[in-house]
């Protein structure tokens, strides 16, 4: 397993994986089937400064994806990013997500920035317990602020320091 920077070439993959979660998961809290146009705004937006954009490939399989980025617009937040990882369903529980997340944690620490934050929907516990295992703290729940599938759910919010 190789993890890089992601490129154009690797979007078809990174979409099969961010399809997969929209539709059968509550990591992402839309409805709407994601489109490889979308996914290449996503990825031109994760080349800015403070940015990055990373794949986890097998062969020429992308097996898991991250990414962090701005946290909020406004600039007194520039030296803060908010993150996410995905991985491929089947090639979940064999490390690519630690891995994933390693190399954010890394990169981030030299691209001037401060503090990560993670966004996670309380229910997700492999998520919280990765974050936990490499420095994230909890900071609190928002309660039914989101909403997918009929219920209501809850937003945790994990920081982790960098540098
Ligand atoms: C959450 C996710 C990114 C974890 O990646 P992964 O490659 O499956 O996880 P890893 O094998 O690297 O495991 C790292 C740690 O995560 C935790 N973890 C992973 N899977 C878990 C599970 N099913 N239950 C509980 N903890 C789990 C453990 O702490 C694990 O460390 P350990 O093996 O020493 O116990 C991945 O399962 C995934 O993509 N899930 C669907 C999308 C998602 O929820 N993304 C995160 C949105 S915030």
């Amino acid at each position: 397993m190789e993890i890089r920077t992601a490129t154009e070439s690797d979007l078809p993959g990174v979409l099969e994986i961010h399809a997969d979660a929209v539709a059968r998961s509550t990591a992402i809290w839309t409805d709407e089937p994601p489109t490889l146009d979308g996914r290449r705004t996503w990825l031109t937006s994760h080349q800015e400064a403070r940015c990055t954009a990373i794949v986890a490939v097998e062969g020429d399989l992308v097996v898991g994806y991250g990414s962090y980025g701005p946290f909020h617009a406004k600039d007194g937040y520039r030296h803060t990013c908010e993150n996410s990882v995905y991985v491929r369903p089947g090639h979940q529980g064999a490390g690519i997500g630690r891995a994933l997340l390693t190399e954010l944690i890394e990169r981030a620490s030299h691209d001037d920035l401060h503090v990560m934050v993670a966004l996670i929907e309380a229910g997700n516990e492999a998520s919280a317990r990765l974050h936990r295992s490499l420095g994230f703290d909890d900071a609190g729940v928002l309660r039914e602020v989101g909403t997918k599938f009929g219920r209501w759910l809850d937003l945790r919010y994990m920081t982790r320091p960098l540098g």
